[in-house]
């Protein structure tokens, strides 16, 4: 299933990238581009969440990246988790991913938008975050994962 009408999106990637919003019936294509990049079962802890946003950056029939996002607060929307595969990377699939998202978040309305990240274990979304203009809203150590995390955020 896909959903909505197309969120328009200006951004560029590699010849043939589309990026699909999916139903949660179609949650298992994200799951498994999520094991190869994390090497992890798990997405996200709950997929119960108040608009919750399941996009797939495909390059003709292959799955090459995804996103995930939900309500956090009436105004701000989260930007959970994503990542791109190997061999796709640093070809501005996740700057179109992140662009995507961000249209559908402002299209329900949200004011903000937020992602948290570890720059130890993840570089790559810290620099993106800088790059696109995001501010630093919040940091400090994780316990659970064993490193530093910070927030960024932008108004919509
Ligand atoms: C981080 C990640 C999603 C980036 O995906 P990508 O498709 O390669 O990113 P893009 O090509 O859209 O990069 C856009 C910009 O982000 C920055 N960037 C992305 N990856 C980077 C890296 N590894 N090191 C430094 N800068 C990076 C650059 O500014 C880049 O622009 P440029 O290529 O013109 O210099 C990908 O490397 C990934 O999946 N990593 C592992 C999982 C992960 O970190 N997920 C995010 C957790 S919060």
């Amino acid at each position: 299933m896909q959903i909505g009408a197309p969120v328009h999106s200006s951004v560029r990637g590699p010849d043939g990238l589309r990026i699909d919003r999916l139903g949660l019936d179609r949650y298992a294509e994200v799951q498994a581009l999520n094991r190869v990049i994390f090497g992890d079962d798990r997405v996200i802890y709950r997929t119960d969440r108040d608009d919750l946003v399941l996009l797939l950056a495909m390059v003709a029939d292959e799955a090459v990246g995804y996103k995930v996002g939900y309500r956090e607060t009436s105004s701000t929307f989260y930007s959970a988790k994503g990542g791109v595969l190997d061999g796709w990377r640093r070809q501005g699939v996740a700057r179109a991913l992140l662009d995507r998202m961000e249209a559908e978040a402002r299209s329900l309305g949200y004011l903000t938008f937020a992602f948290d990240t570890f720059p130890n274990k993840h570089p790559g979304m810290t620099v993106l975050g800088l790059a696109e203009g995001f501010r630093v809203t919040a940091a400090g150590y994780n316990a659970a994962y064993r490193d530093y995390r910070i927030r960024f955020e932008r108004p919509l």
